[in-house]
């Protein structure tokens, strides 16, 4: 049986984790393969919020195994956090979670690292270690969950990171860490937390992974040979993309990305799994565009439409509470998302968001501007100097007024809401086959033709 790779197809927060949690139903493994504590998945479940930054969203079924791949940063201590809150809401992950010995941990030294580079500011990085840890990866000096299993193998590489973060201190005022993380905006908390390598010894760092080898260290297993011998035995196995395809770090809105390939092949090198066995691709799209952080966004809002509309559809950062910055559907970049995925299927969410809107408006085509670029004139090219330069250019379509929530079917929704989906896949190419229309579990109609 095969592995089904599910992708955002955005700029990330398009719904990943509650269109997750619903296939999650029917899958018997649910494994994360890039990207680190910067996602936030979101599950309303009931009443409750489940909101999931490293745990894949599958440990939320009970019948479902987790596993988080080499492709993903590891915060030790932001899981211990995150399982601590899944216990407090009854949540049992003992013995449905494992990790991969190959997956890099990010350090508090990683963490320090960002808010001293201030990509905080210049890229509006969620603070998570991320770009650090990737890059301590490709640097050849990084620290593997496997290091977790001997103390003195972590030491030793702790120590290396350490010296480093000295080093690039030496020379600054004391204290600099700690200011630049309240300037960026950073809680008194943020700041207070952040290591100092300049106040604080190595053996203090080590001691900070004392719960982390406690706990973390027995769920580090083969994780590749695991889903391999999984999917053998016929096993369903459904890959949980972070972020969203314009984040990835070849093919995204360079810089303005994260660190990690968002896009499918991820899931190759992140689990270690031939593509052979990957069977189907889901891309998953908002109704409407969001971005959160810095970057060229086309069919971007700005004023007080944005600030209404941001108000309306709830767009706050799951991970960090900012505001989302929000834009009309943007269907070129779903075009080009879509085929270099290979998607075979996508997901259209937030769908009720839009109600009430006399006209929507969709981007079918950009025109350029000057910036050269080697894409056909009207294609999408990422490269941020060139999307700066390109003004799209819109259907208009019109919109419906009914409350899409608690609609039962797909013949329940207004024609013009139907028309809007139909629209969507049709620009795109690929078929849309489900369409959410509220944040709980049950809100989602499946397309007929
Ligand atoms: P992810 O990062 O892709 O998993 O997405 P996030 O969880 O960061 O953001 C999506 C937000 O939209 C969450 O608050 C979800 O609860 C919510 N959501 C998901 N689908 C729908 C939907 O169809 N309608 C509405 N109103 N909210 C949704
Ligand atoms: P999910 O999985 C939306 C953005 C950050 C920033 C850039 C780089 O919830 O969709 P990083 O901390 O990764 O170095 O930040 O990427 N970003 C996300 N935006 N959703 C996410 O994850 C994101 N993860 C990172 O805002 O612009
Ligand atoms: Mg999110």
């Amino acid at each position: 049986m095969p592995f089904t790779v599910l992708v955002g197809c955005q700029w990330g927060d398009e719904g990943k984790g509650k269109i997750v949690d619903l296939l999650a139903e029917d899958v018997d493994w649910v494994a994360r393969f890039q990207g680190g504590a910067n996602a936030g998945h979101t599950v309303l479940l009931g009443e409750r919020q489940a909101v999931l930054h490293l745990v894949p969203t599958g440990i939320l079924r009970p019948d479902v195994r987790c596993a988080i791949g080499n492709g993903v940063v590891l915060d030790p201590m932001a899981l211990l956090d995150e399982v601590r809150l899944l216990e407090e809401m009854g949540i049992n992950w003992r013995g449905r979670l494992w990790i991969s010995p190959l997956a890099h941990l990010v350090t508090p030294i990683h963490k320090a690292t960002e808010v001293l580079r201030q990509q905080d500011r210049s890229i509006g990085t969620t603070r998570r270690g991320i770009g650090p840890t990737y890059e301590a990866k490709a640097a050849r000096h990084g620290l593997r969950a496997e290091d977790l299993l001997d103390e003195r193998r972590l030491r030793e590489r702790l120590h290396v990171q350490w010296e480093l973060l000295r080093s690039a201190l030496s020379g600054q005022p004391e204290g600099t860490l700690g200011r630049l993380a309240a300037e960026a905006g950073g809680s008194a908390g943020h700041a207070q937390g952040m290591f100092d390598p300049t106040r604080q010894g190595l053996e203090e760092l080590v001691d900070l992974f004392a719960d982390a080898r406690r706990i973390i260290a027995p769920l580090v297993c083969d994780v590749t040979d695991l889903l391999l011998s999984e999917d053998d035995a016929g096993r369903t196995i459904l890959c949980e993309g972070a972020q969203g395809a314009l984040l990835d770090i070849d093919h995204g809105t360079y810089p303005f990305v994260t660190s990690s390939n968002t896009t499918v092949g991820g899931a190759c090198t992140g689990l270690g799994i031939p593509p052979q066995r990957i069977k189907k691709v889901i891309g998953v799209v908002k109704a409407y565009t969001t971005r959160v952080g810095e970057g060229p966004f086309p069919t971007e809002f700005h004023g007080e439409v944005a600030e209404q509309f941001r108000e309306k559809a709830g767009e706050y950062g799951a991970t960090t509470g900012r505001p989302r910055r929000c834009g009309w559907f943007d269907a070129v970049l779903a075009k080009r998302t879509a085929r270099i995925n290979g998607v075979d299927e996508f997901v259209v969410t937030k769908m009720d968001v839009l109600s009430g809107l006399k006209q929507l408006r969709m981007a079918v085509a950009y025109r350029a501007s000057g910036t050269q670029s080697v894409a056909p004139a009207g294609a999408f090219w990422p490269s941020a100097a060139v999307l700066e330069g390109v003004t799209p250019e819109y259907v208009d379509v019109p919109g419906w007024q009914m409350d899409l929530s608690g609609a039962p079917d797909w013949s329940a929704l207004p024609g013009e809401a139907r028309a809007y989906v139909d629209r969507i896949g049709h620009e795109i190419g690929v078929p849309v086959r489900l369409v959410s229309i509220g944040p709980g579990r049950e809100e989602v109609v499946r397309r007929e033709a």
